[in-house]
Protein backbone atom coordinates (compact mmCIF):
# COMPACT_ATOMS: atom_id res chain seq x y z
CA UNK A 1 0.00 0.00 0.00
CA UNK A 2 1.43 3.39 -1.25
CA UNK A 3 -0.26 6.44 0.31
CA UNK A 4 -1.07 9.24 -1.85
CA UNK A 5 -1.67 12.89 -0.32
CA UNK A 6 -3.09 15.62 -2.17
CA UNK A 7 -1.64 19.19 -1.63
CA UNK A 8 -2.13 21.09 1.52
CA UNK A 9 -4.91 23.04 0.89
CA UNK A 10 -6.30 21.02 -1.71
CA UNK A 11 -10.16 21.62 -2.63
CA UNK A 12 -12.32 18.78 -1.84
CA UNK A 13 -15.76 19.19 -2.88
CA UNK A 14 -19.22 18.24 -4.72
CA UNK A 15 -21.52 19.40 -7.75
CA UNK A 16 -25.00 19.93 -8.83
CA UNK A 17 -26.83 22.09 -11.09
CA UNK A 18 -30.10 23.90 -10.47
CA UNK A 19 -32.53 22.21 -13.15
CA UNK A 20 -31.77 19.03 -11.81
CA UNK A 21 -31.99 19.16 -8.19
CA UNK A 22 -33.82 22.20 -7.48
CA UNK A 23 -37.98 21.53 -8.56
CA UNK A 24 -40.47 23.80 -7.74
CA UNK A 25 -40.58 25.03 -11.05
CA UNK A 26 -43.72 27.65 -10.84
CA UNK A 27 -42.81 28.93 -7.42
CA UNK A 28 -41.40 32.44 -6.06
CA UNK A 29 -41.93 33.95 -9.22
CA UNK A 30 -40.06 31.49 -11.58
CA UNK A 31 -40.17 31.82 -15.46
CA UNK A 32 -39.75 28.43 -17.98
CA UNK A 33 -36.48 27.51 -19.07
CA UNK A 34 -36.03 25.53 -22.20
CA UNK A 35 -35.77 22.04 -20.56
CA UNK A 36 -39.13 22.64 -18.92
CA UNK A 37 -40.40 23.02 -22.99
CA UNK A 38 -38.26 20.46 -24.19
CA UNK A 39 -38.86 17.90 -21.55
CA UNK A 40 -42.56 18.26 -22.20
CA UNK A 41 -41.94 16.83 -25.74
CA UNK A 42 -42.32 13.68 -26.24
CA UNK A 43 -39.72 11.33 -26.57
CA UNK A 44 -37.43 14.10 -25.80
CA UNK A 45 -36.45 12.56 -22.24
CA UNK A 46 -36.51 8.86 -21.02
CA UNK A 47 -40.27 8.18 -19.19
CA UNK A 48 -41.10 11.60 -20.25
CA UNK A 49 -39.48 12.71 -16.52
CA UNK A 50 -39.20 16.48 -16.09
CA UNK A 51 -37.47 18.53 -13.54
CA UNK A 52 -41.21 20.04 -11.80
CA UNK A 53 -40.15 18.06 -8.43
CA UNK A 54 -36.50 16.59 -9.56
CA UNK A 55 -34.59 16.42 -5.61
CA UNK A 56 -37.07 19.54 -4.49
CA UNK A 57 -33.67 20.51 -3.17
CA UNK A 58 -35.63 24.60 -3.63
CA UNK A 59 -37.54 23.12 0.02
CA UNK A 60 -34.82 20.82 1.32
CA UNK A 61 -31.81 22.28 1.20
CA UNK A 62 -31.10 22.43 5.10
CA UNK A 63 -31.06 18.82 4.94
CA UNK A 64 -28.94 18.98 2.06
CA UNK A 65 -26.41 21.33 3.46
CA UNK A 66 -26.42 19.06 6.81
CA UNK A 67 -25.26 16.17 4.52
CA UNK A 68 -22.55 18.37 2.62
CA UNK A 69 -21.31 19.39 6.06
CA UNK A 70 -21.51 15.33 7.49
CA UNK A 71 -19.61 14.68 3.81
CA UNK A 72 -17.03 17.15 4.81
CA UNK A 73 -16.45 18.92 1.93
CA UNK A 74 -15.34 22.46 1.68
CA UNK A 75 -16.59 24.11 -1.28
CA UNK A 76 -20.00 23.18 -3.40
CA UNK A 77 -20.68 24.26 -6.94
CA UNK A 78 -24.42 24.58 -7.78
CA UNK A 79 -25.78 27.09 -10.29
CA UNK A 80 -28.35 29.80 -10.51
CA UNK A 81 -31.88 28.94 -12.27
CA UNK A 82 -31.65 32.15 -14.90
CA UNK A 83 -34.97 31.94 -15.01
CA UNK A 84 -35.53 32.27 -11.02
CA UNK A 85 -34.20 35.55 -11.67
CA UNK A 86 -34.84 36.67 -14.62
CA UNK A 87 -38.20 35.24 -15.64
CA UNK A 88 -38.30 36.59 -18.97
CA UNK A 89 -34.67 36.42 -19.01
CA UNK A 90 -34.06 40.16 -18.88
CA UNK A 91 -35.90 42.95 -17.82
CA UNK A 92 -37.20 42.92 -14.09
CA UNK A 93 -35.37 41.01 -11.43
CA UNK A 94 -37.25 38.80 -9.29
CA UNK A 95 -36.06 39.73 -6.10
CA UNK A 96 -37.47 36.13 -4.39
CA UNK A 97 -35.08 34.66 -6.98
CA UNK A 98 -32.73 36.63 -5.26
CA UNK A 99 -33.75 36.40 -1.99
CA UNK A 100 -34.02 32.28 -2.33
CA UNK A 101 -30.24 32.04 -3.45
CA UNK A 102 -29.64 34.54 -0.57
CA UNK A 103 -30.42 32.46 2.19
CA UNK A 104 -29.02 29.31 0.87
CA UNK A 105 -25.56 31.00 -0.03
CA UNK A 106 -25.81 32.16 3.77
CA UNK A 107 -26.29 28.93 4.88
CA UNK A 108 -23.64 27.55 3.27
CA UNK A 109 -21.26 30.52 4.56
CA UNK A 110 -22.83 29.40 8.00
CA UNK A 111 -21.45 25.97 7.96
CA UNK A 112 -18.16 26.89 6.37
CA UNK A 113 -18.81 25.77 2.80
CA UNK A 114 -17.43 27.36 0.38
CA UNK A 115 -19.94 28.82 -2.64
CA UNK A 116 -19.00 28.25 -5.94
CA UNK A 117 -21.70 29.88 -8.69
CA UNK A 118 -21.86 28.09 -11.81
CA UNK A 119 -24.07 31.29 -14.19
CA UNK A 120 -25.31 28.66 -17.10
CA UNK A 121 -26.09 25.27 -16.33
CA UNK A 122 -28.35 25.01 -19.51
CA UNK A 123 -31.50 26.52 -18.67
CA UNK A 124 -31.95 29.24 -20.41
CA UNK A 125 -34.86 31.30 -20.09
CA UNK A 126 -38.18 30.10 -22.59
CA UNK A 127 -38.83 33.77 -23.39
CA UNK A 128 -35.46 34.05 -24.67
CA UNK A 129 -35.66 31.00 -26.72
CA UNK A 130 -38.70 32.07 -27.90
CA UNK A 131 -36.26 35.44 -29.68
CA UNK A 132 -33.69 32.40 -31.17
CA UNK A 133 -32.51 31.49 -27.88
CA UNK A 134 -28.02 31.79 -28.53
CA UNK A 135 -28.45 32.18 -32.08
CA UNK A 136 -29.66 35.34 -31.08
CA UNK A 137 -26.59 37.76 -30.08
CA UNK A 138 -29.14 39.56 -28.27
CA UNK A 139 -29.01 36.31 -25.54
CA UNK A 140 -25.53 37.87 -25.09
CA UNK A 141 -26.82 40.72 -23.07
CA UNK A 142 -29.18 38.98 -21.85
CA UNK A 143 -26.80 37.08 -20.15
CA UNK A 144 -24.64 39.91 -19.32
CA UNK A 145 -27.77 41.66 -17.71
CA UNK A 146 -28.43 38.86 -15.46
CA UNK A 147 -24.74 38.11 -14.62
CA UNK A 148 -23.75 41.80 -13.54
CA UNK A 149 -26.70 41.58 -11.48
CA UNK A 150 -25.99 38.33 -9.93
CA UNK A 151 -22.00 39.55 -9.41
CA UNK A 152 -23.43 42.78 -7.79
CA UNK A 153 -25.72 41.03 -5.39
CA UNK A 154 -23.83 38.04 -4.27
CA UNK A 155 -19.84 40.60 -4.29
CA UNK A 156 -18.20 39.22 -1.29
CA UNK A 157 -20.09 35.86 -0.56
CA UNK A 158 -18.97 33.88 -3.88
CA UNK A 159 -15.82 33.65 -4.97
CA UNK A 160 -15.52 31.74 -7.35
CA UNK A 161 -17.53 31.60 -10.47
CA UNK A 162 -18.16 29.47 -13.84
CA UNK A 163 -19.81 31.14 -16.67
CA UNK A 164 -20.56 28.58 -18.84
CA UNK A 165 -20.74 24.85 -18.14
CA UNK A 166 -19.85 22.52 -20.76
CA UNK A 167 -19.97 24.66 -23.91
CA UNK A 168 -19.74 21.74 -25.81
CA UNK A 169 -23.32 20.20 -24.93
CA UNK A 170 -24.99 23.76 -24.52
CA UNK A 171 -24.19 24.22 -28.22
CA UNK A 172 -23.46 20.83 -30.63
CA UNK A 173 -25.57 18.20 -28.24
CA UNK A 174 -28.32 20.65 -28.11
CA UNK A 175 -27.77 22.01 -31.79
CA UNK A 176 -26.52 19.73 -33.94
CA UNK A 177 -27.51 16.29 -32.29
CA UNK A 178 -30.84 17.50 -30.95
CA UNK A 179 -30.15 15.52 -27.59
CA UNK A 180 -30.81 18.45 -25.23
CA UNK A 181 -32.98 21.43 -25.26
CA UNK A 182 -33.56 22.91 -27.31
CA UNK A 183 -33.54 20.32 -29.43
CA UNK A 184 -32.04 21.55 -32.93
CA UNK A 185 -30.57 19.33 -35.54
CA UNK A 186 -28.21 22.12 -37.52
CA UNK A 187 -24.68 22.47 -37.98
CA UNK A 188 -24.65 26.29 -38.71
CA UNK A 189 -26.82 26.54 -35.74
CA UNK A 190 -24.33 24.38 -33.40
CA UNK A 191 -21.24 26.49 -34.81
CA UNK A 192 -23.44 30.06 -34.02
CA UNK A 193 -24.41 28.70 -30.94
CA UNK A 194 -20.86 27.39 -29.74
CA UNK A 195 -19.12 30.63 -30.54
CA UNK A 196 -22.72 33.36 -29.07
CA UNK A 197 -21.61 31.02 -26.06
CA UNK A 198 -17.96 32.08 -25.70
CA UNK A 199 -18.75 35.59 -26.58
CA UNK A 200 -21.34 35.68 -23.88
CA UNK A 201 -18.64 33.91 -21.88
CA UNK A 202 -16.16 37.10 -22.10
CA UNK A 203 -18.31 39.65 -21.64
CA UNK A 204 -19.26 38.43 -18.38
CA UNK A 205 -15.79 37.90 -17.23
CA UNK A 206 -15.32 41.90 -18.71
CA UNK A 207 -18.02 43.10 -16.09
CA UNK A 208 -16.93 40.72 -13.29
CA UNK A 209 -13.71 43.02 -13.84
CA UNK A 210 -15.42 46.39 -14.73
CA UNK A 211 -17.36 46.03 -11.91
CA UNK A 212 -14.02 45.38 -9.78
CA UNK A 213 -15.09 41.70 -8.19
CA UNK A 214 -13.10 40.36 -5.80
CA UNK A 215 -12.63 36.68 -6.27
CA UNK A 216 -12.05 34.45 -9.35
CA UNK A 217 -13.75 33.68 -12.43
CA UNK A 218 -13.58 30.94 -15.52
CA UNK A 219 -15.72 28.43 -17.29
CA UNK A 220 -15.99 24.63 -17.17
CA UNK A 221 -15.53 23.08 -20.58
CA UNK A 222 -16.04 18.91 -20.92
CA UNK A 223 -12.95 17.17 -22.28
CA UNK A 224 -12.78 13.71 -23.30
CA UNK A 225 -9.53 11.89 -24.47
CA UNK A 226 -9.24 9.61 -27.81
CA UNK A 227 -6.25 7.33 -28.37
CA UNK A 228 -5.55 6.29 -31.85
CA UNK A 229 -5.82 2.74 -32.15
CA UNK A 230 -3.30 2.52 -34.62
CA UNK A 231 -0.05 4.78 -35.49
CA UNK A 232 -1.95 5.05 -39.34
CA UNK A 233 -2.09 9.03 -39.87
CA UNK A 234 -6.18 8.61 -40.42
CA UNK A 235 -6.53 7.17 -36.53
CA UNK A 236 -4.33 10.18 -35.54
CA UNK A 237 -6.21 12.97 -37.45
CA UNK A 238 -9.65 11.70 -35.95
CA UNK A 239 -8.76 11.51 -32.18
CA UNK A 240 -7.13 14.94 -33.12
CA UNK A 241 -10.34 16.09 -34.50
CA UNK A 242 -12.16 14.29 -31.73
CA UNK A 243 -10.37 15.52 -28.83
CA UNK A 244 -9.83 19.11 -30.31
CA UNK A 245 -13.93 19.65 -31.10
CA UNK A 246 -14.21 19.50 -27.04
CA UNK A 247 -10.92 20.74 -25.89
CA UNK A 248 -9.10 23.11 -28.65
CA UNK A 249 -12.21 24.27 -30.13
CA UNK A 250 -13.00 25.77 -26.79
CA UNK A 251 -10.16 26.43 -25.51
CA UNK A 252 -7.64 27.79 -28.13
CA UNK A 253 -10.68 31.21 -28.89
CA UNK A 254 -9.62 32.04 -24.45
CA UNK A 255 -6.40 31.12 -24.46
CA UNK A 256 -5.14 32.12 -27.79
CA UNK A 257 -7.74 34.33 -29.24
CA UNK A 258 -8.50 32.31 -32.24
CA UNK A 259 -10.04 28.99 -33.68
CA UNK A 260 -8.05 25.81 -34.11
CA UNK A 261 -7.55 26.05 -38.19
CA UNK A 262 -8.14 23.07 -38.32
CA UNK A 263 -10.95 22.51 -37.33
CA UNK A 264 -12.01 25.71 -38.78
CA UNK A 265 -11.39 24.16 -42.19
CA UNK A 266 -12.81 20.73 -41.16
CA UNK A 267 -16.16 22.51 -40.37
CA UNK A 268 -16.18 24.00 -43.98
CA UNK A 269 -15.88 21.30 -45.95
CA UNK A 270 -18.72 19.74 -43.70
CA UNK A 271 -20.84 23.43 -45.07
CA UNK A 272 -20.50 25.46 -41.80
CA UNK A 273 -18.77 28.29 -41.15
CA UNK A 274 -17.73 30.89 -38.05
CA UNK A 275 -19.59 33.97 -37.90
CA UNK A 276 -17.14 36.24 -35.68
CA UNK A 277 -17.97 40.57 -35.06
CA UNK A 278 -15.48 43.10 -34.62
CA UNK A 279 -14.18 42.53 -30.91
CA UNK A 280 -15.50 39.02 -30.36
CA UNK A 281 -12.42 37.59 -30.29
CA UNK A 282 -11.07 39.89 -28.04
CA UNK A 283 -13.76 39.00 -25.69
CA UNK A 284 -13.71 35.81 -25.71
CA UNK A 285 -9.98 36.11 -24.54
CA UNK A 286 -10.93 38.31 -21.53
CA UNK A 287 -8.01 36.25 -19.37
CA UNK A 288 -9.89 34.06 -16.63
CA UNK A 289 -8.25 32.84 -13.09
CA UNK A 290 -9.47 29.81 -12.98
CA UNK A 291 -10.16 26.95 -15.48
CA UNK A 292 -13.00 24.35 -14.89
CA UNK A 293 -12.87 20.65 -16.51
CA UNK A 294 -15.69 18.19 -16.22
CA UNK A 295 -14.06 14.74 -17.26
CA UNK A 296 -16.08 11.52 -17.23
CA UNK A 297 -14.72 9.26 -20.32
CA UNK A 298 -12.57 8.54 -23.08
CA UNK A 299 -11.42 5.06 -25.29
CA UNK A 300 -9.53 4.21 -28.23
CA UNK A 301 -10.87 5.15 -31.76
CA UNK A 302 -10.07 5.13 -35.08
CA UNK A 303 -10.78 6.97 -38.57
CA UNK A 304 -14.08 6.00 -39.99
CA UNK A 305 -15.23 7.78 -43.32
CA UNK A 306 -18.31 6.83 -42.06
CA UNK A 307 -18.45 8.22 -38.69
CA UNK A 308 -20.18 10.99 -38.59
CA UNK A 309 -19.34 14.39 -38.54
CA UNK A 310 -15.25 13.51 -37.29
CA UNK A 311 -15.47 10.46 -39.15
CA UNK A 312 -14.32 8.50 -36.10
CA UNK A 313 -14.93 5.27 -34.74
CA UNK A 314 -14.58 4.39 -30.69
CA UNK A 315 -13.81 0.79 -29.68
CA UNK A 316 -15.09 -1.47 -27.86
CA UNK A 317 -11.03 -2.77 -26.66
CA UNK A 318 -12.85 -4.61 -23.37
CA UNK A 319 -13.08 -1.23 -20.92
CA UNK A 320 -15.26 -1.55 -18.38
CA UNK A 321 -18.34 0.66 -18.87
CA UNK A 322 -20.49 2.59 -16.25
CA UNK A 323 -24.22 2.16 -16.55
CA UNK A 324 -24.76 5.33 -18.49
CA UNK A 325 -22.74 2.85 -21.61
CA UNK A 326 -19.19 5.49 -20.90
CA UNK A 327 -16.24 3.71 -21.12
CA UNK A 328 -14.07 4.07 -17.87
CA UNK A 329 -10.50 5.69 -19.12
CA UNK A 330 -8.68 7.15 -15.81
CA UNK A 331 -5.83 7.16 -17.83
CA UNK A 332 -7.14 10.00 -20.48
CA UNK A 333 -7.79 11.79 -17.74
CA UNK A 334 -4.07 12.23 -16.79
CA UNK A 335 -2.80 12.88 -21.01
CA UNK A 336 -5.69 15.39 -21.36
CA UNK A 337 -4.58 17.04 -18.41
CA UNK A 338 -1.30 17.15 -19.57
CA UNK A 339 -2.29 18.45 -22.79
CA UNK A 340 -3.88 21.04 -21.37
CA UNK A 341 -1.30 22.35 -19.82
CA UNK A 342 1.08 21.71 -22.29
CA UNK A 343 -0.93 24.00 -24.50
CA UNK A 344 -2.40 26.63 -22.11
CA UNK A 345 0.13 26.81 -19.43
CA UNK A 346 -0.33 27.20 -15.56
CA UNK A 347 -3.88 27.81 -15.22
CA UNK A 348 -5.18 27.23 -11.73
CA UNK A 349 -7.33 24.00 -12.85
CA UNK A 350 -10.31 22.91 -10.77
CA UNK A 351 -11.76 19.85 -11.54
CA UNK A 352 -15.68 20.74 -11.77
CA UNK A 353 -16.73 17.11 -12.27
CA UNK A 354 -15.85 14.02 -12.45
CA UNK A 355 -18.15 10.73 -11.42
CA UNK A 356 -19.83 7.80 -12.06
CA UNK A 357 -23.09 6.63 -13.21
CA UNK A 358 -23.86 3.04 -11.32
CA UNK A 359 -27.60 2.59 -10.87
CA UNK A 360 -27.73 1.08 -7.13
CA UNK A 361 -30.80 1.02 -5.08
CA UNK A 362 -30.75 0.92 -1.29
CA UNK A 363 -31.15 -2.64 0.72
CA UNK A 364 -32.03 -2.17 4.00
CA UNK A 365 -30.91 1.34 3.98
CA UNK A 366 -27.30 0.22 2.53
CA UNK A 367 -26.39 1.17 -0.87
CA UNK A 368 -23.40 -0.66 -1.73
CA UNK A 369 -22.38 1.10 -5.06
CA UNK A 370 -18.62 -0.09 -4.92
CA UNK A 371 -18.12 0.39 -8.18
CA UNK A 372 -18.05 4.09 -8.13
CA UNK A 373 -15.95 3.99 -4.86
CA UNK A 374 -13.36 2.22 -7.52
CA UNK A 375 -14.03 4.65 -10.42
CA UNK A 376 -13.27 8.09 -8.31
CA UNK A 377 -10.20 5.93 -6.81
CA UNK A 378 -8.93 4.84 -10.07
CA UNK A 379 -9.35 8.77 -11.44
CA UNK A 380 -7.98 10.37 -8.12
CA UNK A 381 -4.76 8.27 -8.67
CA UNK A 382 -4.55 10.06 -11.92
CA UNK A 383 -5.54 13.23 -10.94
CA UNK A 384 -2.91 13.16 -8.29
CA UNK A 385 -0.15 11.78 -11.16
CA UNK A 386 -1.06 14.80 -12.53
CA UNK A 387 -0.44 17.39 -9.64
CA UNK A 388 2.96 15.17 -8.74
CA UNK A 389 4.04 16.28 -12.88
CA UNK A 390 3.42 19.87 -12.37
CA UNK A 391 -0.11 20.71 -13.29
CA UNK A 392 -1.52 23.24 -11.01
CA UNK A 393 -5.00 21.49 -10.00
CA UNK A 394 -6.43 23.26 -7.14
CA UNK A 395 -9.55 20.99 -6.42
CA UNK A 396 -12.19 18.51 -7.25
CA UNK A 397 -15.57 18.17 -7.13
CA UNK A 398 -17.54 15.18 -7.32
CA UNK A 399 -20.98 14.73 -9.32
CA UNK A 400 -23.06 14.44 -7.95
CA UNK A 401 -23.58 15.69 -3.99
CA UNK A 402 -26.79 13.44 -4.75
CA UNK A 403 -28.58 11.56 -7.84
CA UNK A 404 -30.57 14.22 -9.87
CA UNK A 405 -32.42 14.54 -13.31
CA UNK A 406 -30.08 13.52 -15.78
CA UNK A 407 -31.06 15.53 -18.91
CA UNK A 408 -32.38 13.21 -21.84
CA UNK A 409 -31.92 9.78 -19.21
CA UNK A 410 -34.29 11.50 -16.61
CA UNK A 411 -34.30 9.68 -13.49
CA UNK A 412 -32.93 6.22 -15.12
CA UNK A 413 -29.13 7.27 -14.66
CA UNK A 414 -27.82 7.77 -10.87
CA UNK A 415 -24.18 9.63 -10.62
CA UNK A 416 -25.14 10.83 -6.72
CA UNK A 417 -22.97 9.72 -3.57
CA UNK A 418 -26.27 10.32 -1.95
CA UNK A 419 -29.17 8.23 -3.42
CA UNK A 420 -32.56 9.57 -3.87
CA UNK A 421 -36.10 8.17 -3.88
CA UNK A 422 -37.70 10.14 -6.11
CA UNK A 423 -41.57 8.66 -4.75
CA UNK A 424 -40.56 9.94 -1.13
CA UNK A 425 -37.53 12.13 -1.88
CA UNK A 426 -35.99 10.58 1.18
CA UNK A 427 -32.11 11.09 1.02
CA UNK A 428 -29.60 7.73 2.11
CA UNK A 429 -26.36 8.17 1.87
CA UNK A 430 -23.87 5.41 -0.48
CA UNK A 431 -20.81 3.78 0.89
CA UNK A 432 -19.09 5.83 -1.56
CA UNK A 433 -19.94 8.74 0.55
CA UNK A 434 -18.49 7.20 3.16
CA UNK A 435 -15.59 6.36 1.47
CA UNK A 436 -15.38 9.84 -0.29
CA UNK A 437 -15.65 11.18 3.89
CA UNK A 438 -12.93 9.42 4.96
CA UNK A 439 -10.69 10.12 1.67
CA UNK A 440 -11.36 14.21 2.37
CA UNK A 441 -10.70 13.41 6.35
CA UNK A 442 -7.11 12.22 5.03
CA UNK A 443 -6.62 14.32 2.05
CA UNK A 444 -5.68 11.13 0.20
CA UNK A 445 -5.98 7.86 -0.72
CA UNK A 446 -3.87 4.41 -0.93
CA UNK A 447 -3.36 2.32 -4.18
C1 LIG B 1 -22.11 16.95 -17.26
C2 LIG B 1 -23.12 17.96 -16.85
O1 LIG B 1 -22.53 19.18 -16.52
C3 LIG B 1 -24.06 17.47 -15.77
O2 LIG B 1 -25.15 18.32 -15.78
C4 LIG B 1 -24.40 16.03 -16.01
O3 LIG B 1 -25.38 15.56 -15.14
C5 LIG B 1 -23.15 15.20 -15.87
N1 LIG B 1 -22.18 15.64 -16.84
C6 LIG B 1 -23.36 13.70 -16.08
O4 LIG B 1 -23.75 13.48 -17.39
Amino acid sequence: MTKILFPEGFTWGAATAAYQIEGAYQEDGRGLSIWDTFSRIPGKVINADNGDVACDSYHRYPEDIALMKELGIKAYRFSMAWPRIFPQGTGEVNLKGLEYYHSFVDMLLENGIEPVCTLYHWDLPQALQDQGGWTNRSTIDAFNGYCGTVFREFQGKIKQWYTVNEPWCASFLSEYYGEHAPGNKDLQTALDVAHHLLVAHGRAVRTFRELGMKGQIGYAPNVTWMEPYSTRQEDIDACRRQTGWFLEWFMDPVFKGEYPAFLVEWFKKAGAELHIEDGDMELISEPIDILGINYYNGTVARHDAEGGLMQIRTLDMGYEHTDIGWPIYPQGFYTVLSRIHELYGDIPIYITENGACYNDEPVDGVVADQKRIDFIHKHLIQLERSIASGIPVKGYYSWSLMDNFEWAFGYTMRFGLIHVDYKTLARTKKDSFYWYQDTIQRNGIEI
